[in-house]
């Protein structure tokens, strides 16, 4: 807790300062007065400085007393995991602020319509229009009754929405738009009693709204909701009770993480979680060790490499039975000349090339295609990530042998 007060050091060099100019200012025989004045205001800088640090050393203390209050790490956290902490009261109490058909979790309180226009007037007009009609195209709040069968039905707070629950649970939650939760309990009371007689679900301007009558409030859509519960719909299929255990017979990991490049192999990542991941993948170990961990970096290479190779199969095949398509099959590559599959047309460039594919020539190349043999037909921006090269090269080779 000693950073606060650093902020404050500056502050005191600043004194220095003011002092250096005042000797500066007198010694230069400037009017003596001046340098009086001067030293005058650093003596007072002074001790302001040192009020300051007072009350700062105060508020250092209370700001103790609260840290241990509030980050202290709650019991729950020797738990299987040894992770968090509980929540507190207020965090809870925080989030907690749903309110329910039933009128459950509603504060107490109370608005009526007359506040709840003023409110609205000055905190909602503006986008939803003094009576709520909206302007623009900010949401109508207001209206719209008998045309929820049209072919473009006007469905408003009044007009289609059966529960005031969620009016006031909305409100208090989103509203205004972009000053969320900046409301009182009494002023949501309000707006909401506005929004009613605006709706003509209330028709008397003294109607107060409040946690006491707010179930008895009747909405026009109420009864306008039925559940769709014929066979073969979605509200039969999610009826079904789940299933929580045992609810396949035999398990079968088909893909990894790692493969689909979900989970990159981060080379910032522990020595121990890599060769953690790298030793699952591969094929069960070996008895040496060193060579096992060897293979297993390969495996994991090999599969990222194969999933490097999606970007290359539209014109590529490797493996039993490959063909050629727009590109040559590229079984035995590593090896290979470059232009020598019989029955491929190549470019010149590439037959005419005299490469032969090994590791520095193909990654030279698929980096850069048109770059490192300018003329080539193979369309393809080419690999930048040296870790992807070395990977496609490990693919090609696993399927060459
Ligand atoms: C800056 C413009 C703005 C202000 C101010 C604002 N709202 Fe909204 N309001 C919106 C927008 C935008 C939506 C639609 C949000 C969405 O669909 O996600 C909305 C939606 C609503 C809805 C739901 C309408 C529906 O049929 O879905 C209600 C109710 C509502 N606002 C009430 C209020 C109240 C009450 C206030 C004042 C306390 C307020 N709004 C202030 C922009 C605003
Ligand atoms: C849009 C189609 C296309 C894509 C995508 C493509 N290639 Fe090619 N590739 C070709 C064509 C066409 C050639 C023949 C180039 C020439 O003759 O100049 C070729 C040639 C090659 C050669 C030389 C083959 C030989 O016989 O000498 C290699 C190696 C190669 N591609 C590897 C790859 C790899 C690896 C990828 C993916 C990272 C890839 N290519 C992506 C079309 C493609």
């Amino acid at each position: 807790m000693s950073k606060p007060l650093s902020i404050f050091l500056p502050a005191l060099g600043v004194t220095g300062i003011v002092l250096g100019v005042a000797y500066g200012l007198s010694t230069r025989s400037y009017k003596a007065q001046e340098a009086a004045a001067a030293l005058r205001a650093a003596m007072a800088s002074e001790a302001r400085v040192e009020a300051l640090s007072a009350q700062m050393a105060e508020v250092e203390a209370n700001a103790a007393t609260m840290v241990t209050s509030l980050t202290a790490p709650a019991p729950a956290a020797t738990g299987p995991l040894g992770l968090g902490r509980a929540a507190h009261p207020e965090e809870l109490a925080a989030w907690d602020v749903d309110v329910l058909p039933d009128g459950r979790g509603l504060p107490e309180g109370s608005g009526d319509v007359l506040t709840g226009e003023e409110v609205f007037a000055d905190k909602c007009a503006s986008c939803h229009g003094d009576f709520a009609e909206g302007v623009d195209n900010w949401p109508v709040l207001a209206g719209g009754f008998d045309t929820l069968a049209d072919e473009d039905p006007v469905k408003t707070v009044g007009s289609y929405w059966p529960y005031l629950s969620t009016v006031w649970d909305y409100v208090n939650r989103s509203m205004p738009f972009g000053e969320a939760q900046t409301l009182t309990a009494d002023e949501t009371y309000a707006i909401v009693a506005y929004i009613l007689y605006s709706n003509d679900i209330v028709e008397d301007e003294a109607f107060i709204l409040s946690h006491e009558n707010f179930t008895a409030v009747q909405m026009h859509n109420t009864d306008g909701f039925v559940i769709d519960d014929r066979p073969g719909l979605e509200y039969a299929a999610w009826r079904a009770e789940p299933c929580m255990e045992n609810c396949k017979d035999s398990v079968e990991i088909t893909r990894r993480a790692s493969m689909v490049n979900v989970t990159p192999l981060d080379e910032h990542m522990h020595p121990a979680m890599r060769g953690e991941m790298h030793a699952s993948m591969a094929a069960p170990a070996e008895e040496d060790p060193q060579g096992a961990e060897q293979a297993a970096g390969d495996a994991a290479l090999i599969a990222t490499g194969e999933t490097v190779f999606k970007k290359c199969k539209a014109c590529h095949q490797v493996g039993d039975g490959a063909k050629n398509r727009s590109g040559p099959h590229l079984n035995g590559i590593l090896g290979r000349r470059a232009g020598g599959v019989d029955g491929f047309k190549y470019s010149p460039a590439m037959s005419e090339s005299g490469v032969t594919w090994d590791a520095e020539t193909l990654a030279s190349f698929l980096a850069n295609p048109k770059g490192y043999l300018k003329g080539t037909k193979m369309s393809f921006r080419g690999i930048k990530e040296d870790e992807d090269l070395k990977a496609i090269i490990a693919y090609l080779n696993s399927v060459s042998q």
